[in-house]
Parts: structure tokens; C-alpha cells; sequence
């Protein structure tokens, strides 16, 4: 008989997977629901589980390792997908991986089994992942081969007498954890259609924000957000409260055209109020404290970062590098940001370090300054010596015979001489650029 590890939300689609496994494949299911920071009360979602038919169930609540393993190393590396979207739950997704196959384990089950349809990517992330971490283990997505719509879900199981939620159909699919919520679906399918105020529930309105802004001071150590306000926080409580205060500034509402791994561009809405926050934050915090060559090496890396995260590669070798790339540029992350709130902008305001490559002697036009002024003399006579060098040669060029023929009359006339040409062509160039 095969065993199969069922991540079970509690919801319409899941539950009904249990029966459907069990039928379709003479399987025991045994269901897993995590808590990844969801806000939803899971008390009952084992007692559910079993009446619906699984063997066994578990209740496990995941946020710290959520937000240490997971949600950390990707705001360290500054992955933001397609520049906008924090990942919230591309990142829930190889932690849900995990959990199935350790239980799998525990349980000695060959397969895991999840929700998704077959149209977006989370079922990438979860198969790629579970693979990763067991390359013999069999995946189970029931919700994209059965073809039932949720009429017939909702009659398959009465048909069997399994009671099923009977929650309102959302005019949205929502998927949301501690570092934001996706909503998708319905009016949202349509580009031109500014999102109803009933898609978001993490964030206020523009209009509902307070007419005064808040101003808030995050506290790094080593790249690792520690306080809000000068009061210290563990990391699970400080993604709650940064949420909780942005989210009544209205920030953290992103509406982009994202490309998914499965070839389709689609229309995503998110709220991310922590995520925008402290990704704005750390960002900050490390310009001021990374020379020029490495932050921008590191925004390539961002990049690269992010995709591997949205496209499933999380458990992968070249995800671990980059951690490890990241990581010793953290150690010097540490000092202060402050941020404004207001109406739904999140403004750097200060920012602060004992690792600062900031130099006020060196920046400031008062009395102070250390900058020696005389070297930028030479300086920029080297830094442009190649650009002076090709201007001569092109002047030179100008001289060949027939190569004026497309550069216009004035120019021609003044070929007789190179010095005369330079500043013909000086001329024709400041009038292109309208000097
Ligand atoms: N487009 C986002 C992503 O790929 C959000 C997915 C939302 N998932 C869901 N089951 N509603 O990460």
C-alpha cells in the first residue's frame, strides 16, 4: 500500500485530496499543515484532516525556521523577483518541500502530495524541492489531474458524506505567509482594472492611512534585523510588527506583469509590508558600508538570486554559493536605518554605522575638508587621456579623403586641417546634443 504525505491546508482543494488519493491510489494519506505565519487558527486543522480520512496529521508551526532559513539569507541577498516581488511565497514553498520528505520519512511514505494546479509555479518549487532533497520520492498534485471544477469537489465529497469547509468562494486565490500574501484570479485577470480595495487585507488604502507619518528605526546586527524602535525583537516577532505598522501606512502593495517560469506572463498582486520595509532597509544600510565594486556585484548576484528562488532552485548548489558570497558582507551590515511611513511610501531617512565608508571629511563643502583638491588636477587629466586620445585619432580619420560624405558640408570644408576639423566637429556634436 503506498504511503503519500499530503501538505494540507484545510481548504477546499486539499481536502478533498485526501479522499481522492486515497481512492485513486489505494493510498494512506497522512496530512501535514504548517504554520508559516499564514494568520489563520490551525487548532482544528488536525482534527479535520482525520475526519476527513487521513491516517495520521500533523500541526507543525515552521516560522522560525521560515523566517531564520529562509526568509533571512533572501533579504540578505536582496532577492526581489522581476525588481518588485519580495518572493513571499516562492520562499514558503522548499520549506513545505522539506517538511513533506522529513515526514515522508518519519512515516515511511514513498510519495508527498500538494494542491497546486498545473498552470503556475508553485508546483515547480515543491516537486523540484522535494527531489532535491530525496531524489526517490514520488509527487502527488490530485488538483491538477482530477479536472473537477469546485462545484464537483464540493459533490465528490458529499457523494462520499466527508464534510468539506464551506467557506465563501473568494472572488481571489490568495496564498499568504510571514513575508506577504499573493492574491491572484477574478477582475485581477484583467490588467487595466485597478485591484478593489477587498483584494488586500495586510495593507490600508492610501485614503485610510493616518495623516501623520511614522517613523521607524531598524537596528542591524550582522545583516540580521534585531530591533524596531530600539527595542529588540526575535526575528519572527520583528517581521509581525514591521507588517503591523507598515501595513497602516498603506506600504508593501506591489501590482506588476510578472513572468512565470511556465512561459505566461500574468497580473500579480501582493502585499509585502515587512518585506518592502526591511528589504528597503538592509539595502540601504549595506550601500553605505560596501565599496563601489562589491555592491554592484552583488546587485548581479540579487538577480540572479531571485530568479533561482522563483524558479525553484532553492536546494541547489549555486542558491548555497551565493549565500556563502553574501554572507561575508554582513558582518559590516550592522547600525541603523530610519524610514518614514506615510500614505503608503516608505522613505529612507537616516541612516547610521560603525562600519560606514561614509567619510564626512571627505564628502563635506564646509570647513573640515580633508579631500585634496589639487589631485583631482591630475586625476582627470589620466581619466580622460583615452577619451582626448580617440578624439585626436578621429580627427586625424577626418582627413582621409571621401570620408566626409554623411557627417554634412561644414565639415567637409574644414577638412583642409585636423585642428580646424576637431573644432568643426566640436561644433556639429554640441549642436546635436543642443549646446
Ligand atoms: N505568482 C506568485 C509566485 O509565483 C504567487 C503565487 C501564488 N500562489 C497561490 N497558490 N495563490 O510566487
Amino acid at each position: 500500500m503506498e504511503r503519500i504525505v499530503l501538505a494540507y491546508s484545510g481548504g477546499l482543494d486539499t481536502s478533498v485530496a485526501i479522499p481522492w488519493l486515497a481512492e485513486r491510489y489505494g493510498a494512506e494519506v497522512i496530512a501535514v499543515t504548517l504554520d508559516l505565519g499564514q494568520g489563520e487558527n490551525l487548532d482544528s486543522a488536525r482534527d479535520r484532516a482525520l475526519a476527513t480520512g487521513a491516517v495520521n496529521a500533523y500541526v507543525l508551526d515552521v516560522q522560525q525556521e521560515f523566517a531564520h532559513d529562509y526568509i533571512l539569507p533572501a533579504l540578505q541577498a536582496g532577492a526581489i523577483y522581476e525588481d518588485r516581488y519580495p518572493l513571499a511565497t516562492a520562499l514558503g514553498r522548499p520549506l513545505i518541500a522539506r517538511k513533506l520528505v522529513e515526514i515522508a520519512h518519519v512515516e515511511k511514505a514513498s510519495g508527498i502530495a500538494h494542491g497546486c494546479t498545473g498552470k503556475g509555479n508553485d508546483q515547480v518549487r515543491i516537486d523540484v524541492s522535494a527531489r532535491a532533497l530525496d531524489p526517490t520520492i514520488k509527487v502527488f498534485a490530485p488538483a491538477r489531474e482530477w479536472g473537477m471544477t469546485r462545484a464537483d469537489e464540493i459533490e465528490y465529497a458529499r457523494v462520499r458524506g466527508i464534510s468539506v469547509p464551506v467557506t465563501k468562494d473568494s472572488p481571489y486565490s490568495t496564498d499568504e505567509n510571514l513575508w506577504g500574501r499573493s492574491i491572484e484570479c477574478g477582475i485581477l485577470e484583467d490588467p487595466w482594472e485597478e485591484p478593489p480595495e477587498d483584494a488586500y487585507s495586510l495593507t490600508r488604502s492610501g485614503a485610510g492611512c493616518p495623516d501623520l507619518p511614522a517613523y521607524l528605526e531598524l537596528t542591524f546586527d550582522a545583516g540580521v534585523p534585531t530591533e524596531v524602535n530600539l527595542v529588540s525583537m526575535p526575528l519572527t516577532e520583528l517581521i509581525h510588527s514591521v507588517a503591523t505598522i507598515a501595513g497602516v501606512h498603506g506600504v508593501g502593495r506591489i501590482d506588476m506583469i510578472e513572468n512565470r517560469l511556465v512561459g505566461i506572463k500574468s497580473r500579480e498582486i501582493y502585499e509585502a509590508p515587512a518585506a518592502v520595509v526591511l528589504h528597503t532597509a538592509h539595502r540601504e544600510l549595506e550601500a553605505l558600508v560596501t565599496p563601489r565594486d562589491l555592491i554592484r556585484l552583488k546587485r548581479e548576484l540579487s538577480v540572479k538570486y531571485a530568479d533561482l528562488v522563483y524558479n525553484g532552485l532553492w536546494f541547489t548548489p549555486t542558491r548555497q554559493a551565493i549565500d556563502a558570497f553574501v554572507s561575508t558582507m554582513q558582518p559590516q551590515v550592522t547600525g541603523q536605518v530610519r524610514l518614514r511611513l506615510f500614505k503608503g511610501e516608505c522613505r529612507v531617512v537616516g541612516r547610521r554605522s560603525p562600519y560606514a565608508l561614509y567619510d564626512h571629511s571627505l564628502a563635506t563643502y564646509d570647513a573640515g575638508d580633508t579631500f585634496d583638491h589639487t589631485a583631482a588636477v591630475g586625476f582627470i587629466k589620466l581619466w580622460g587621456l583615452p577619451v582626448e586620445t580617440v578624439a585626436r585619432q578621429s580627427a586625424l580619420l577626418q582627413t582621409r579623403p571621401g570620408s566626409q560624405a554623411t557627417i554634412g558640408a561644414s565639415l567637409a570644408d574644414a577638412t583642409a586641417s585636423p585642428t580646424a576639423a576637431i573644432h568643426t566637429r566640436s561644433a556639429i556634436v554640441a549642436d546635436w546634443v543642443g549646446l
